[in-house]
């Protein structure tokens, strides 16, 4: 099919846990990249997700049940982003890659991550010795869905094995395979067997993508071609290298770090990242200066403005917001306004209208939101006043926040939906989104939400790193 991404020749973004984010991506794709992957995403997490089409961001968002942003991104990369995936069910697989085909350019998988979490579940280089597996859920891929698949091994103890799985996998119509030249055992930190992936690269027609030289072998541009000829690959695949400073994808040769960092740190409050993962980034890129003035205000940030202010970047920060907040004072059509008429009952600012408990995912709901957005803005907490009327014992709420006064002239059955109604009142009166399912303009505040599941992210990202500073679910 016109258009297919092609692996022959490139020079890729391999794929890194918690790295390969949306504005790592971006800036790689900027400095020279051909291929860019995102980090492996867990099937059974995606399963859940539901696609969000995020106007105010203009990016296309997979968002889990507790509003996390699992995979973000946009048009800008979609004819070069590849999904990686963690899996070892066939039908599954497929629901994922379904789910996202659309949206990105091709569709991988980890077979090569020898961390506990995921081999216990059969996924990354458990499959190695599952060959019947790994043929399962790469025909079932290739045969479901339009985007080329593609995987990503490390090499078996004997070069026999590793080639007849290589071979069987080509058979599965795949359009390329990443070789990390290391065995499962083998640590980051241990020389990459390029006589192995050369082997591979021989043994195969289609594509092979050499993956493991950063250490030792990539310091510059100009040795990404000395890997090539050392695996007789035509592809090469960089995942520390370019963590380290994406600029390595430059054929001009790399940029100053600082220059990079902020270039990062653009796409970063462009693209509304989380800060605790641009933090990551930039911790990653800081490497042993990270304990300078400059790492220590990065590493003490818990905000995106903080990281900002960080590299002097303050006005850049307003003004991004800016941007942002127009863009979604924009989307609020004025059919949505119409729908929504405002009146004043005294003092009082008043809409007709009901809270639909449907209309609203499980675990949230707009007092929620209200709150959060009050506790954003540094007010008091919003007040509720409830009033029970004796003729059908229905119910209406008055909310108060800042000393201005919400509510909804319909009343309710209950205390609580009154209470939600009014929410809602001052919520849409002031242009605040309120969390309803499919609203697009409402994927905005699911991300600040996100901020608020910070403590458990950081708790998180604090377990899965192991000694070597790698992470549980990456590694491969
Ligand atoms: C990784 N790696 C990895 N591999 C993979 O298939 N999926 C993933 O999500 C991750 N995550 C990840 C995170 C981080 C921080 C690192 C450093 C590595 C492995 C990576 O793609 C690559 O195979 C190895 O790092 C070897 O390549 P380099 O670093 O020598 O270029």
């Amino acid at each position: 099919m016109a258009g297919r991404l092609s692996f022959a020749n490139i020079t890729a973004l391999a794929p890194m846990v918690r790295v390969g984010t949306l504005p790592m991506r971006l800036l790689a794709l900027d400095y020279g990249a051909d291929v860019v992957y995102c980090e492996e995403l867990i099937d059974i997490k995606m399963v859940q997700c539901h696609r969000v089409e995020n106007e105010v961001l203009q990016t296309v968002d997979f968002v889990a049940p507790d509003d996390r942003v699992m995979f973000r991104t946009c048009e800008k990369e979609k004819q070069k982003v590849v999904f990686q995936m963690g899996t070892a069910d066939p039908e599954r697989a497929l629901t994922v890659a379904r789910l996202v085909e659309k949206d990105v350019a091709a569709i991988d998988v980890n077979m090569g991550c020898p961390k506990e979490y995921s081999t216990k579940g059969g996924m990354g280089a458990a499959l190695l010795s599952d060959p019947d597996k790994v043929e399962a859920i790469l025909r079932k891929l290739v045969g479901g869905v339009s985007v080329p698949v593609t995987c990503k091994i490390r090499i078996l103890p004997s070069l026999e094995d590793t080639l007849s799985l290589a071979r069987r996998i080509e058979k599965t119509g795949v359009a390329a395979i990443a070789v990390h030249g290391r065995f499962k055992e083998e640590r980051p930190r241990h020389p990459v067997h390029c006589d192995y992936i050369g082997a591979v690269a021989r043994a195969v027609a289609i594509p092979v993508i050499a993956n493991g030289g950063s250490l030792d072998l990539v310091k510059t541009h100009g040795d990404i071609r000395a890997f090539k000829e050392a695996t007789g690959s035509t592809s090469v695949m960089l995942a520390r290298a370019a963590m380290w400073n994406p600029s390595i994808f430059r054929s001009a040769g790399p940029l100053p770090l600082h220059d990079v960092m902020i270039q990062y740190l653009k796409y970063a409050l462009r693209y509304d990242n989380h800060a605790f993962n641009s933090k990551y980034c930039l911790c990653q890129m800081l490497r042993d200066k990270v304990e300078s003035v400059l790492g220590k205000r990065v590493q003490a940030a818990q905000t995106n403005r903080e990281l900002s202010d960080a590299y002097g970047l303050e006005d850049l920060f307003k003004e991004t917001q800016k941007q942002l907040e127009a863009r979604r004072d924009a989307l609020l059509s004025p059919e949505w306004r119409q729908d929504n008429v405002i009146t004043m009952d005294g003092d009082v600012t008043t809409m007709a209208l009901k809270f639909q408990r449907r209309e609203y995912p499980p675990q949230l709901t707009p007092k929620m939101f209200l709150l959060e957005w009050s506790r954003r803005q540094k007010m008091e907490q919003p007040t509720y006043q409830t009033v029970q009327r004796a003729q059908d014992r229905a119910f209406q709420s008055t909310v108060t926040v800042e000393d201005r006064k919400y509510r909804s002239s319909l009343w309710e059955k209950s205390k609580k939906f009154a209470e939600q109604a009014s929410a809602v009142v001052c919520l849409r009166s002031l242009g605040i989104p309120e969390g309803r399912v499919g609203a697009e303009t409402d994927a905005w505040p699911q991300k600040r939400k996100m901020e608020d599941n910070r403590d458990a992210e950081e708790k998180r990202k604090k377990q899965t790193v192991d000694a070597d500073g790698e992470p549980e679910t990456g590694g491969l």
